[in-house]
């Protein structure tokens, strides 16, 4: 009820030209179309803008300068037909194209480039579960990385098998392979690094054919399927299946899942068994590292196989690391160069997977200031990846398994902070800030139930990285959003990537440029 009432009183005030805050028109009554405009569209443009000015946004010439020199770039732009040697692909999970546009304010301002916006080809890609509109980490990874398209919660396991179905899983005939392994098949070395769980949905999709993305370990995995189950749990598959044990590079966390529930530092395992032990017992070269000074003073020459597990359980957030003396883990950018590093040496060249994996997680905490944050870290990770490789042979393919349900609206002024508020006054009389969530654990900070009405968004938001941005309905955790996701390609065939396409074509496109794999190849056509 009071909505409406104010939502009239606000209407009114345009319709009568009351000085309102957020409007210098004046409406007729008797013109209903301008009055109903005035609301869409409300005139709140400060004048002058000082950012503008200082640019030279102000003048044509700046604009036009500006699409001249996007047409001669793009007019320059030749196919690029080598075979790829080399193919990398990163993957911001959870990265939506509000979040990329958001985070430009913190390398800059709007008119900024995260390092791969500056890739000469862009396609989206459609990112819709074969049972579900919006997808998870899981099924997309199977569809970026193995060319299928799966049910949510699955990983490396086709649209036959819905989440949860051991055995559906026990049957092969249901397996799909990744491009890590037509990579290997073709002589190729192949690995990932994450700042996730090395055993999380988006990394599993390298090496793992499981029916849920929660069997990481063996307790959660006979939770479901029973004590005497012989199916095995990501962490297992990791270290010893047919894919998992070729992996050259596996780094990031998860150390709980490959040690026991009984050792000094407690794991999950309750099947006695530990993991790191069994992989370093595999082969002399087989290298382990937990922090980032044993990751620096690794002898590449002497190693074979290296498995880095930097936590227990995810990484930290880039912020949190760099706030903490304690801190030992590496950067994202840095795994990244000591993965490349290692995999140069490698003959016949290398697929590598890296995942910004935080993104997503602050997201679902609605934690807009650190999703940011790991935005920036991940697109750090891809200059340094281009910086030290070639376009001549080394395709890079970077984009997003899915999106979440983030919003930046609300007409800010140029140059503003994106954590602060936007113009304009709701109908509630309270401001509003630029960054928002259409669901999330935020509700009950931001929305007042006993009282009815909102908070003031600026009592809530502090000077602090794990500030919460606000979330429109009450959930434990924010969701996924289903708009398509953008793909950046550099190198051999990068050509191929514009378009509108299925997520599942990703790994095909790859394997097409680098020669590999079972299907469609550039060097046989
Ligand atoms: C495995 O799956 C295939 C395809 O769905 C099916 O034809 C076959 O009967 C299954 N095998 C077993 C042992 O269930
Ligand atoms: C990449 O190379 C450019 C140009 O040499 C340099 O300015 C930049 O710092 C490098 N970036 C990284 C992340 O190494
Ligand atoms: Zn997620």
């Amino acid at each position: 009820m009071w909505s409406t009432k104010l939502f009239l009183i606000f209407l009114l005030q345009y319709c009568v030209g009351l000085p309102t805050k957020t409007t210098t028109t004046t409406c007729k009554l008797n013109n209903e179309d301008d009055c109903l405009d005035a609301v869409m569209h409300p005139d709140l443009s400060p004048t002058p803008n000082l950012k503008a000015a200082q640019n030279g946004e102000d003048t044509q010439e700046y604009w036009l300068e500006k699409s001249r020199d996007f047409i001669r770039q793009q007019a320059n732009q030749r196919p690029n037909r080598n075979i790829a040697k080399n193919v990398i692909l990163f993957i911001g999970d959870g990265m939506g194209l509000a979040t990329l546009a958001a985070a430009r304010n913190l390398i800059g301002g709007e008119e900024a480039f995260l390092s791969f916006e500056k890739f000469p080809y862009i396609g989206l890609s459609k990112t819709y579960a074969v049972d579900l509109t919006v997808a998870d980490s899981a099924c997309t990874a199977t569809a970026y990385l193995c060319g299928v398209k799966g049910n949510e919660a699955t990983i490396g396991i086709n649209g036959n098998v819905v989440q949860g179905d051991c055995e559906g899983m026990r049957n092969t005939s249901h397996h799909v392979t990744s491009i890590a392994k037509w990579a290997m098949d073709a002589n190729k070395a192949a690995g990932f690094v994450t700042t996730t769980r090395v055993t999380h949905a988006s990394p599993a999709g390298v090496y793992a054919n499981i029916a849920h993305r929660e069997w990481e370990n063996d307790a959660e995995l006979k939770e479901d399927c029973g004590e005497d189950t012989d199916l095995a749990d990501i962490a297992l598959q990791l270290i010893h299946n047919g894919v998992g044990s070729k992996l050259k590079v596996a780094m990031g966390g998860g150390r709980a899942q490959f040690i026991g529930a009984n050792s000094i530092t407690p794991g999950k395992r309750l099947d006695g068994r530990n993991l790191i032990n069994e992989y370093l017992s595999g082969s002399a070269g087989n290298a382990y590292v937990t922090t980032k000074q044993e990751l620096d003073n690794l002898d590449l020459d002497k190693t074979e196989r290296l498995l880095g597990l930097f936590q227990d359980s995810h990484m930290d957030y880039h912020l949190d690391a760099v706030a903490n003396e304690q801190n030992t883990q590496p950067t994202l950018a840095e795994m990244t160069q000591k993965a490349i590093e290692f995999m140069q040496k490698e003959e016949n060249g290398f697929f590598l997977f890296v995942e910004g994996g935080k993104i997503d997680i602050a997201h679902h905490n609605v934690l807009a200031k650190i999703a940011l944050d790991e935005t920036v870290e991940f697109a750090k990770a891809i200059e340094l990846a281009r910086n030290i490789t070639s376009e001549d042979d080394t395709l890079i393919v970077v984009s997003a398994d899915h999106s979440h349900s983030f919003s930046l609206a609300g007409y800010q002024n140029r140059g503003s902070d994106i954590f602060g508020l936007a113009n304009g006054i709701a109908e509630d009389n309270k401001r509003y800030l630029a960054l928002s969530y259409a669901n999330g654990p935020s509700f009950d900070t931001y929305f007042d139930t006993k009282a009815s009405e909102r908070r003031r968004p600026e009592d809530i938001i502090q000077n602090s990285a794990h500030d919460v941005f606000p979330a429109t309905a009450p959930f434990e955790s924010e969701t996924h959003g289903g708009e398509d996701v953008p793909v950046y390609a550099s190198g051999p065939w990068s050509h191929l990537f514009t378009g509108v396409y299925e997520q599942n074509a990703i790994p095909h496109m790859m394997a097409y440029a680098s020669c590999i794999g079972e299907g469609l190849k550039a060097c046989e056509t």
